[in-house]
């Protein structure tokens, strides 16, 4: 809890934002939050501050002080398009720094610097380097799950929402997809491109199992699977639905079905269930422990100090942004 807090002031400042989330907060946790929301709120101004908030972000976070919401994708196109001085990325590491590499004159803020992502811990520049050698003029195509130093290695960038479009926009027969082994058999099965893949995998999807679904299904009657095509194949092909997480909240919001299982981190479907009330959604919870190492007391505190912020190379970054720049170019 903040020092000197009026949790009744707070409450009351606090309470529109409450009743949306209601469904999804506890009412006895909420106190706990309020202070934090309103202060954050208030700093947000003082400093000329957007905060971007990944899907996975618990909701006090995703509903009740980000600006600016969404998947991977979304996340990178709205970072170029904000007038504000200072970025707070509420996500993870990788994330941060494609704000920064998007707004290299802006303070981009990430909370704790610890959140990292199995995916952009599994491979190096080096690595990349040396599958050069080994296919030589084959495009590596990079998921934006990387370091920027992996990604100033790479010819374009992709996210789950446009993999298969970006493979397909550099016409030819074979490309490099790295590091994410399931995503890269997913986009495989959906294109004549041969790819070459990497064993990256991430930790919260990849502990996904079919036996898993196949009992939810034989215990839940119409109950729709949708899943992240991070998830390993056999899960994949047990789903109805594969997409990013916004093509994932996106199929819940119209397609409307009765009863729904999001294979992915445990807070997407908090976040979706908070603006929908006529959807049951059944959770199976695999957290994504980076994710969570951004907290409302962790925002306030980057807000408050302008720390910690992220800074990359120069010469890495103007490498990275092309990456980046030639992804948001093909749109999708
Ligand atoms: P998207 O939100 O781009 O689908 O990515 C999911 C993910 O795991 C991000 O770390
Ligand atoms: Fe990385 Fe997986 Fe966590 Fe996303 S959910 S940040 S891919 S470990």
């Amino acid at each position: 809890m903040l020092p000197n807090t009026d949790v009744s002031a707070a409450l009351a400042k606090t309470a529109a934002l409450y009743e949306h989330v209601k469904s999804v907060i506890p009412d006895v946790e909420w106190p706990v939050h309020a202070p934090y929301v309103a202060a954050i709120n208030d700093l947000k101004k003082q400093r000329n501050a957007v905060i971007l908030a990944h899907n996975y972000q618990t909701p006090e976070i995703f509903h009740c002080v980000a600006d600016i919401t969404g998947d991977s994708l979304a996340l990178a196109r709205r970072a170029v398009e904000t007038d504000a001085e200072v970025i707070v990325l509420a996500g993870v590491h990788f994330m941060a720094e494609t704000a920064k590499l998007l707004n290299p004159d802006k303070v981009v803020l990430i909370p704790d610097e610890r959140a990292g992502c199995s995916l952009a811990e599994s491979i190096t520049a080096a690595d990349i380097r040396a599958l050069r050698e080994k296919y030589p003029g084959t495009p590596v195509v990079t998921y934006v799950n990387t370091s920027a130093e992996v990604k100033a290695e790479s010819d374009i960038c992709c996210t789950s929402g446009n993999a298969v479009e970006v493979v397909e926009s550099l016409g030819v027969d074979q490309v490099i997809f790295l590091p994410d082994e399931y995503l890269a058999n997913y986009v495989a099965q959906q294109t004549d491109v041969r790819i070459i893949d990497w064993k990256g995998h991430c930790e919260v999807h990849e502990r996904f199992t079919a036996a898993e679904l196949e009992q939810y299904r034989a215990s839940f009657d119409e109950l729709t699977i949708i899943a992240h095509p991070e998830c390993p194949p056999d899960v994949l092909d047990a789903a109805d639905f594969v997409g990013s997480t916004a093509q994932m909240q996106a199929y819940v919001q119209t397609e409307r079905p009765k009863r729904v299982l999001m294979v992915t981190e445990c807070s997407m479907s908090d976040n979706v269930a908070a603006d929908i009330s006529d959807v049951e959604f059944i959770r199976p919870c695999n957290l994504c422990p980076h994710m969570k190492r951004i907290t409302l007391a962790n925002i306030h505190e980057s807000l408050e100090t302008l720390q910690p912020r992220v800074e990359i190379d120069p010469m890495v970054a103007d490498k990275a942004r092309l990456a980046v720049e030639r992804m948001l170019a093909i749109g999708g």
